[in-house]
């Protein structure tokens, strides 16, 4: 099986077994990544966290348009995404940890990075307990810099109350084009 069909299964496999971590029997589509992206400056994004990387589809999009001296870190539970990630996808501006997007501050103390440009959620917010949904909104604002901006999407709207409460703006999109129609949220801070 080639690298491509490979992560497609490993993805879907992964789906019956932990179905509110996945969220979805498929990765993101193009439509999706492409309206999830387009905010991105991409001439000053010199440090983007990934939450929930999967099999990589996401971050692959990332690296082709990061700058040759940009970072990409990325936080995923699932060990198997993990060795996969590691495996597949070879760049050195990409590092992927088995870490919970709740660690975020521990992940960056660690690498002496300061506050980062871009953070892009895959993570189900809306089946994970509250309490760690809250924490993670919280993180990220706390680490993002102030012309930062949170990326996120999610298959239900449910998360926009928790987003308007902890970002300045959040601005909505719909993707109908994906196995899951996709709700997009921009989430930026006052300048
Ligand atoms: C819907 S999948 C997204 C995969 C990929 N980003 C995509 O768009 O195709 C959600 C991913 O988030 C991971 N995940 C769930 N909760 C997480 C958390 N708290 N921290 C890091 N990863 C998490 C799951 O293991 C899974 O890989």
């Amino acid at each position: 099986m080639n690298g491509y069909l490979n992560g497609q299964w490993l993805f879907a496999s992964h789906f019956f077994k932990h179905p509110g971590l996945l969220g979805s029997l498929i990765p993101s589509s193009r439509h999706l990544i492409e309206r999830l992206l387009r905010p991105v400056d991409w001439s000053r994004a010199r440090r983007i966290v990934e939450y929930g990387p999967g099999v990589g589809t996401i971050t692959k999009r990332l690296l082709a348009q990061m700058a040759p001296d940009a970072r990409l870190l990325a936080l995923e539970l699932n060990p198997d995404f993990v060795n996969y990630l590691r495996r597949e996808v070879k760049d050195p501006r990409l590092e992927v940890v088995r870490m919970s997007a709740a660690d975020l501050g521990q992940a960056l103390q660690e690498r002496d990075w300061g506050a980062v440009d871009y953070a892009i959620s895959g993570i189900p917010f809306s089946t994970m307990p509250s309490t760690i949904r809250d924490h993670v909104l919280r993180q990220t604002r706390e680490h993002l810099h102030p012309g930062g901006e949170f990326l996120v999407y999610q298959f239900s709207d449910r998360v926009r109350p928790h987003l308007e409460r902890t970002f300045d703006a959040v601005e909505r999109g719909f993707v109908l084009r994906n196995f899951l129609p996709a709700h997009c949220y921009r989430c930026t801070l006052a300048a």
